[in-house]
């Protein structure tokens, strides 16, 4: 093992969830700095994911919370900076694509410590969506870039991308395998609204674009209630707001429920018979699980999924009046597709083996 540190960095769901596997794969290799931004704080977009998916506690929390993109960020960078002064990490690892991924690696570049980027090379080609804005700068400036498909590592090739890619698959699919066999079915959660074995539809949508455009938001919660199908949305509180704010909670066929678990939301994408959502992991997630996917945006910097006919994509603007003309298409057409569009699932040991490299050839 070598002596010197290697810095874990995550903030976010989805970064927690991933950090577990990737935690797990560098334990073995580098001792840990582990450092949690507290992006996300609440229970069911945080805690509940190191207990279900068994992250050890984070050796530094830094508790940014909430804020507007420029406080958000400029806390992460500050907060993680004070860290790696002290911890002097030889790297720093960073996930994704969220203010915490771009505060995290700013810091570290800042101080000339390596940057690895995780989930490297996608584009939606979305300049409106912060993250998009995010993942080109870190790619720009990370040291290592670990893509999760081929697409994204010949996109950094195109680029010009100063940083070494490597392919190395996507860890939210080590997770998915990881832990399928422990997914908890919905007529397992007390809480599920509706009868055991009725056909349902999951959705999830968090998106900025989406939850703060209230003409598209209200229309596409009219489109959800009028669809042939119940349908249970798992609601993060940033749509769980706006629908409160704006009087549009249950009501007709959709049902608003908590956040659920990691083990029961792939219990339940696993089980739906569509999947309606805006979420990147949850996208990739109905893909791998050969459920059919409706994206409500305009672009996604998940090609693949649309490409080999997994995905459908809805604009937020119509979806009002094409949400439930582009489901029936999806029920009636159900489809099969290839399903190895991002690795193996054993990403988490490619990713440590290119950082093994970057550290050899750092000497
Ligand atoms: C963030 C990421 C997004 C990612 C998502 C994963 C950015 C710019 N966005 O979006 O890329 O897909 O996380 O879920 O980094 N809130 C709570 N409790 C919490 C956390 C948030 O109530 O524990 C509420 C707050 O009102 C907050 C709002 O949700 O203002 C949005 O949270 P924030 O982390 O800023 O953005 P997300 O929409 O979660
Ligand atoms: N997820 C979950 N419970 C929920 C909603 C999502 O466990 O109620 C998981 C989902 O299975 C996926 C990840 O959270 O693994 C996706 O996170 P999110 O949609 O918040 O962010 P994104 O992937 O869009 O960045």
């Amino acid at each position: 093992m070598s002596v010197r540190s290697l810095a874990i960095c995550y903030g976010t769901r989805p970064q927690v969830i991933k950090a577990s596997v990737l935690i797990e794969a560098s334990a073995a290799r580098w001792p840990l700095v582990t450092v949690d931004t507290g992006q996300h704080y609440d229970y069911e977009l945080n805690a509940v994911f190191y207990e279900q998916l068994g992250v050890p506690r984070p050796h530094h929390f830094l508790e940014v919370g909430s804020g507007r993109h420029a406080a958000q960020t400029a806390a992460v960078l500050t907060r993680a900076a004070e860290v790696f002064e002290g911890a002097q990490p030889w790297a720093v690892v960073v996930i994704g694509d969220t203010n915490s991924t771009l505060g995290c690696a700013l810091a570290a570049t800042q101080m000339r410590i390596p940057v690895v980027h995780v989930e490297a090379g996608l584009r939606s080609n979305d300049r409106a969506m912060a993250e998009e804005i995010n993942r080109r700068v870190v790619d720009a400036i990370g040291d290592l870039l670990c893509a999760p498909s081929d697409a994204a590592a010949a996109e950094l090739a195109r680029e010009h991308q100063p940083g070494t890619i490597a392919m190395t698959g996507d860890i939210a699919h080590d997770v998915l395998r990881r832990n399928l066999a422990l997914a908890r079915a919905p007529r397992d959660n007390a809480a599920w609204p509706l009868a055991a074995g009725e056909r349902y539809a999951i959705a999830t949508l968090h998106r900025a674009e989406l939850t703060g455009n209230a003409d598209a938001l209200a229309a596409i919660v009219q489109a959800l209630r009028a669809l042939p199908l119940p349908v249970v949305l798992p609601a993060h509180p940033r749509v769980r707001d706006a629908l409160v704010a704006r009087g549009l909670e249950s009501g007709g066929n959709l049902h608003i429920v908590t956040p659920l678990g990691y083990f029961e939301m792939i219990g339940t994408i696993r089980d739906a018979t569509i999947v309606i959502t805006d979420s990147g992991g949850v996208q990739r997630e109905a893909y791998w699980l050969g459920v059919p996917c409706i994206t409500v945006r305009t672009r996604t910097e998940w090609h693949e999924t649309v490409a080999l006919g997994a995905n459908t994509l809805v604009a937020p603007a119509t979806a009002g009046s094409t949400l439930g003309a582009a489901v029936e298409r999806r029920l009636a057409d159900g489809g099969t597709w290839d399903r190895g569009a991002y690795g193996n699932g054993d990403a988490s040991v490619r990713i440590t083996d290119a950082i093994a490299t970057l550290e050899r050839a750092l000497g």
